[in-house]
């Protein structure tokens, strides 16, 4: 049979196309599983890294698994949270901290570790609030904030970095400038300071002032200098009159400088801070003039450089670390807010106007080369911070990077008009950098920063250890200490509170000391008190004291809101609220010496020991 040659032609066309697309699909599929196969953890498996990402207006840190992306922890800080208990109670000791230094609620930016030799030693994470000008610390071994201080003569504590190589201070930056001597009728211009923290007391040692709006900071790998940009050098105090200078400056602070003058009483101290006038102590302060309005300041893992990012201008600026010269002043792209580095001689910094990640090499561009741009990658949308693993220490991993954009658009289902933010993992291991994975947060992570897990696995606690005022097992007991004073001294443990019940009358005052004695990781217990806004979590070998009024007559059910044991639901108890008139007689309860509300046997769910 002859074929007509035109449905030959059209069968090989049809074949070759269909090669095409198969290889074509077969090409995107391997593309695809390359990305996952790098960002993919098993279950069971843990990821390689930590990634504290600040929780912005939720006032918190966000643990996340890199490069799983996987959302492993919140860390509350300046604001209540009910799912840990956190601040809850308005005798809890963290929630009067926080209504005494600002309120409970906070604006989280950047996550700060702690250092030794140059690397991160898993000790401490700080966090700002730069609504109500507030440091906290986060001790690592529980993953819980255990100091929250207002720094004094500062509003808007923006930037903040730990001294290195040893972290000798923690610089927390003054962004809204206020009267000189704090007084309005001041007609000065405003200044702003930039505070220098203990990391060990969280005591404020002293401030330097700077003029303009200090923005964002790191400090030279030495340890010599803290390092500031600064915008609004115009001092205006409307839009206008902030962007009127061409150049405004990166802030060079010279922190031996600072302390012989702060020991030689050069400081004049307001509010128990001394405070350094540059003007009184010169070579303390040097302004380096940047293009204007300039945002982020990150220092070279080598410490030769420093690099501030132009925000305004195309540009960023390469300034010498030592000299504190402009060396280099290379064009990256449009809207450049901060960089980070590869270890390997490249930076990396996000371009928020062009919303791509640029990687430029560092050598090349001091030298003036023009092929200095290596590459660039689109991130969805208008990135702020990016982060590279370790890139903000002596020694970055050169593995992965994680833009944190601004916007995210389409990139997830629709959820109404408040969209989730949206972060990226980008491998730039390579040349080029490749496009792995993304995951949405709640509001509003602004800045990153990665410890490897093998540093903190041996650090982090499964238990707490016992406070002095842990109540113990065979200690629990229900005191009258004052003719309207009842304390409850109480123990959990699974699955039964001790005692399980206890007596008070209208108008007393209930101090309920109560602890996990646990020792079992994981076997979190609840004490939720209905009709009293009293909701605790606690942790093994955690102990919790509030007070409360005892309020209406009635029975009210406490109960356990942490799963812990087949035997959970049953895990309750009741407090009986006798009326004011009662002539029932209370009897104080004592562990052995009541039948009434003994302990039932802890039943065991998992019998996981540690
Ligand atoms: Cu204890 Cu549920």
């Amino acid at each position: 049979m002859k074929r007509h040659p035109f449905i030959l032609i059209a069968l090989s066309v049809v074949t070759t196309l269909a090669a095409v697309h198969t290889l074509g699909c077969g090409a995107a599929r391997s593309a695809r599983s390359l990305a996952a196969d790098k960002v993919y953890v098993a279950p069971g498996e843990h990821d390689k890294y930590y990634g504290f990402l600040s929780g912005g207006q939720s006032g918190s840190v966000f643990v996340v698994g890199i490069p799983s992306g996987r959302l492993i922890r919140e860390i509350p800080v300046f604001e209540p949270r009910a799912a840990y208990g956190y601040a809850m109670h308005e005798s809890d000791p963290r929630r009067q901290e926080l209504e005494a230094t600002g309120g409970l609620w906070g604006d989280t930016h950047h996550p700060m570790l702690s250092e030794k030799n140059g690397v991160f030693d898993g000790r401490y994470l700080w966090i700002n609030d730069l609504a109500n000008g507030r440091l906290a610390r986060i001790r690592l071994d529980y993953f819980e904030a255990d100091r929250i201080i207002k720094i004094p003569n500062l509003q808007g504590a923006h930037g903040i970095a730990v001294v290195s190589p040893d972290t000798k201070y923690v610089v927390v930056n003054g962004e809204f400038e206020q009267p000189t001597d704090g007084l309005t009728t001041n007609p000065a211009p405003y200044t702003s300071v930039v505070a220098f923290v203990d990391p060990d007391s969280m005591v404020v040692k002293f401030q330097v002032r700077v003029n303009g709006n200090i923005d964002i900071a790191d400090t030279s790998k030495d340890g010599r200098y803290a390092f500031s940009t600064v915008y609004n050098l115009e001092q205006g105090k409307d839009m206008g009159s902030m962007i009127q200078y061409d150049r405004d400056a990166l802030a060079a602070i010279d922190i031996p400088a600072a302390e012989k003058a702060v020991a030689a009483g050069r400081g004049v101290v307001r509010n128990g801070v001394p405070i350094l006038d540059p003007a009184d102590n010169p070579g303390l302060l040097t302004l380096i003039p940047v293009p204007k309005n300039p945002h982020g300041v990150n220092a070279t893992p080598d410490g030769r450089y420093v690099i501030a990012s132009g925000k305004l201008s195309p540009t960023v600026t390469i300034i010498d670390a030592h000299s504190l010269k402009i060396v280099a002043e290379p064009e990256v792209g449009l809207g450049p807010l901060h960089t980070t580095f590869d270890g390997r001689g490249n930076a990396f910094t996000s371009l928020f106007l062009d919303s791509q990640v640029v990687k430029w090499n560092i050598d090349k561009a001091v030298a003036g080369a023009s092929d200095y741009i290596v590459d660039r990658i689109n991130v969805h949308y208008n990135i702020g911070h990016l982060q590279a693993v370790g890139g903000d220490s002596t020694h970055p991993n050169g593995d992965y990077l994680l833009a944190l954009n601004k916007l995210s658009k389409d990139q997830y289902v629709p959820v109404g008009p408040d969209l989730p933010e949206n972060q990226e993992i980008i491998d730039i291991s390579g040349e080029k950098m490749k496009m792995l994975a993304s995951f949405p947060t709640p509001p509003e992570p602004h800045d990153a920063t990665f410890i490897a897990a093998s540093v903190l696995k041996p650090i982090v606690k499964q238990v707490f250890t016992l406070a002095r005022d842990a109540v113990a097992t065979g200690k629990e007991s229900v005191v009258r200490t004052a003719p309207h004073a009842v304390t409850i001294n109480m123990t959990l443990i699974r699955s039964a509170y001790t005692p399980d019940s206890f007596e008070v009358r209208e108008g007393d005052q209930v101090t309920l000391r109560v602890t996990n004695v646990e020792t079992i990781r994981d076997m979190i217990h609840g004490f939720a008190l209905p009709d009293h806004n009293l909701n605790i979590a606690l942790p093994p070998g955690y102990t919790k004291t509030l007070t409360f009024d005892a309020g209406k007559p009635g029975v009210y059910w406490f109960y356990c809101t942490n799963f812990c044991s087949a035997l959970h639901l049953e895990m309750r108890g009741r407090m009986v609220v006798q009326p004011k008139d009662s002539t029932v007689t209370l009897t104080d309860w004592h562990a052995g010496a009541n039948v009434k509300g003994q302990v039932v046997a802890g039943v065991p769910s998992t019998g996981d020991k540690q």
